[in-house]
């Protein structure tokens, strides 16, 4: 599969949020995680080594779906 145009856009909205990529296929797995600073941004595609993304931490995500806010595990907002 190759990537979509789709790209998904995060901002993380505290330090250390990670972006973790999971593998495509039989077998889902971590592959990769990169790790966002406050006001920094990635922009991702799924691609085929790239099924899902799971963020951990506070961040604003925005897909061709819309907008979602992630929040860190101990948020108090
Ligand atoms: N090499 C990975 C891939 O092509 C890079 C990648 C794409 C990625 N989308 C991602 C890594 C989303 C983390 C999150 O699949």
């Amino acid at each position: 599969m190759k990537p979509t145009n789709d790209f998904v856009v995060i901002k993380a909205e505290e330090d250390s949020v990670n972006v973790i990529g999971l593998t495509r296929g039989t077998d889902t797995r971590f592959h990769h995680s990169e790790k966002l600073d406050r006001g920094e941004v990635m922009i991702a595609q799924f691609t085929e080594h790239t099924s899902a993304i799971k963020v951990r931490g506070k961040a604003q995500i925005l897909t061709s779906f819309g907008e979602v806010q992630s929040d860190s595990k101990h948020s108090s907002s």
